[in-house]
């Protein structure tokens, strides 16, 4: 989702803002600008499309001498992708690139049309401007402080004015920081953008005026905030794709790796989980994939203990109606720790005095700041926009939680524990199988729709195999309990349709194979993933077998794989597939 970058220091700010917003692609985009600004000038220049576009018409600029400078990625929601609705947008003496949603931009646009304010985009992000702008009598913090009593929504600001040297920042629900160089401030929205250039950074919190001259002043309703330096753990070499041709691959290439350093420290030691067994009701909480790894934790669970879980999309949970009459745990899912939608539903929780419990990859992100308690997993920065790495640790996480909740409700015994040992080693060989992988994804890459069908455990992992399918390949794909298939969308099913099959519950693999005979009487070309030799099929990948806890962790590889292999067959750009964001700060 959109990206900031700001800079104030002693160099020409060109250079480091491209390479800033180079490295805040992945967040997903769709236009991108910047604004220079010295004594006498201001420049703006602005693209739709690819980084790339934005860097050659500025290389092929007369840029003005100068250092301070803004810059933008967006993703679009007021308005299409434009030059005119990309950011930066100045409104008479302000200037200035909006992470967020300004709620109430239109009732403000009309007030403003009355006083002759003149709009060149349509987007909410040129209100805000032309908020501050009327606000603005010479004093810059005073007008922002105005401003935001006024914007409803969420943002995230970088500003400067016309008439003054410094640079402004400041943020409500969308993250900020503040990073300190050699004589040199930054101004990002995440760490990734300015990692290669300093690791000292600030969390602006929220409503905090962040403003940079020679030094640097923070504001909340007047007083002054003293702010503490964090030093980050990221490498800049995490954006490296260390050989591979994309990060979906690298990042999948890692999880043996990231699996190993999330799993050690539970190792022989489960007291350092909690006990889910201590509540009568768990509710899980998350969007996307992370929802999709919170399914298989509920079957896990629920399959393991006498608990009773339910999973929700968090932007239904945070308006619906949720009866808290049992003593009730809200598990938060997040890689990024910022998806909009989750971040409400966990303040829902917490305003209701329920306990919140994070499973969370970004250190100091909201989610992780604001939860109850916290499980971080070592995913270490994802790059590419369609989550692998991180899903999988948050299924490895909750592998984890369900088999502590198994041992303490009495229903499994702990020899299982040693099965945690070997997973990585597991995940690495299935790794090593591409050619597999790929002589599916020749056989299906040119079809329009291709299905996912598994009961129980396997329908929950087959759910984000389709997912990723058809977010890096954009072929229609759905995922089905394969009892429902023929309930109505076994129409789609003809000659050589592909339907994947997953089949590792023995308890209920006989009544899957038998779907995955209608099917095959049907045309369907027959994908089977299974930890049994399952014969008479178009394809079969077998895959080890492991307990109940640990088994998806050894499917969900396959999956990512053959949706980038079709990806790749398919020419899709699959770091960064079209309308997709990576981190979601809006509603
Ligand atoms: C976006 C991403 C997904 C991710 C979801 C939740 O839709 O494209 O990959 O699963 O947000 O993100 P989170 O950071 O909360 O896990």
């Amino acid at each position: 989702m959109c990206g900031i970058v700001g800079y104030k220091g002693k160099q020409q700010p060109k250079d480091f803002l491209l390479e800033g917003l180079k490295n805040l692609e992945y967040r997903g985009y769709d236009s991108s600008g910047i604004a220079l600004k010295n004594d006498d000038e201001i420049q703006i220049i602005r693209s739709v499309g690819k980084i790339s576009s934005l860097e050659e018409k500025v290389n092929n600029e007369n840029l003005i001498n100068c250092s301070m400078g803004i810059a933008h990625t967006r993703w679009a929601t007021h308005g299409i992708p434009s030059e005119e609705n990309a950011h930066p947008h100045r409104v008479g003496n302000v200037t200035l690139v909006h992470n967020g949603i300004i709620e109430n931009a239109s009732e403000l646009k009309e007030e403003l049309l009355k006083d002759n304010v003149i709009f060149n985009s349509e987007t909410d992000t040129e209100v805000a401007c032309a908020i501050i702008n009327k606000y603005y009598e010479g004093n810059a913090v005073e007008a922002i402080n105005k401003a935001i009593k006024v914007l409803k929504g969420s943002y995230a600001f970088c500003i400067f004015f016309e008439d003054s040297d410094k640079l402004y920042a400041v943020r409500k629900d969308s993250p900020l920081i503040i990073g300190y160089g050699e004589e040199e401030v930054y101004v990002a929205s995440d760490i990734a953008a300015i990692i290669s250039y300093t690791n000292k950074y600030s969390l602006i919190e929220e409503n905090e005026i962040v403003e940079i001259g020679d030094r640097v002043t923070v504001t909340l309703d007047g007083n002054v905030v003293n702010k503490e330096v964090l030093t980050a753990t990221i490498s800049a070499d995490s954006k490296d794709k260390c050989g591979y041709e994309h990060y979906m691959l690298k990042e999948i290439m890692e999880e043996p790796l990231v699996l190993e350093k999330t799993l050690k420290p539970y190792i022989d030691n489960l007291d350092k989980l909690p006990d889910l067994t201590e509540y009568e009701e768990i509710h899980i909480v998350a969007c996307g994939s992370a929802m999709y790894a919170g399914m298989i934790g509920k079957t896990l669970i629920e399959e393991n203990t006498n608990l009773r879980v339910t999973v929700e999309v968090a932007s239904e949970y945070r308006y619906k109606k949720v009866i808290y009459d049992r003593k009730t745990l809200v598990i938060l899912i997040s890689q990024s720790g910022e998806t909009a939608d989750t971040i409400a539903a966990m303040r829902k929780a917490k305003m209701a005095g329920i306990e919140t419990l994070a499973i969370v990859n970004v250190v100091g992100s909201t989610i992780a700041r604001e939860s109850g308690s916290q499980l971080f997993i070592e995913a270490g920065p994802e790059i590419a926009v369609a989550t692998t790495k991180a899903y999988m640790l948050q299924v490895a996480m909750l592998s984890l939680l369900a088999y502590k909740a198994a041992l303490s409700s009495g229903l499994v015994n702990d020899s299982v524990m040693n099965e945690i040992k070997i997973v990585p080693r597991m995940v690495r060989e299935i790794l090593d199988r591409r050619d597999d992988y790929l002589e599916i994804a020749k056989s299906i890459y040119d079809r329009d729709d291709i299905f996912f069908i598994g009961r129980k455990i396997d329908y929950a992992v087959s759910m984000e195999g389709s997912l990723k399918l058809k977010e890096v390949s954009y072929i229609h794909s759905e995922a089905y309990q394969a009892g429902e298939l023929k309930h109505g969308t076994i129409s789609l099913v003809d000659d050589g349709t592909p339907v994947i099959s997953i089949i590792t519950d023995k308890d209920i693999k006989e009544k899957t194979i038998s779907n995955v005979q209608e099917v095959k009487a049907r045309g369907a070309k027959c994908i089977i993933i299974s930890n049994e030799e399952i014969t008479g099929y178009d394809h079969l990948i077998q895959v080890p077998e492991m307990s109940d806890f640990f088994q998806p962790l050894v499917v969900v590889p396959c999956l990512q794989l053959i949706a980038y292999e079709v990806a790749k067959l398919r020419g899709c750009d699959i770091d960064k597939p079209k309308n997709l964001a990576k981190s979601v700060t809006v509603e």
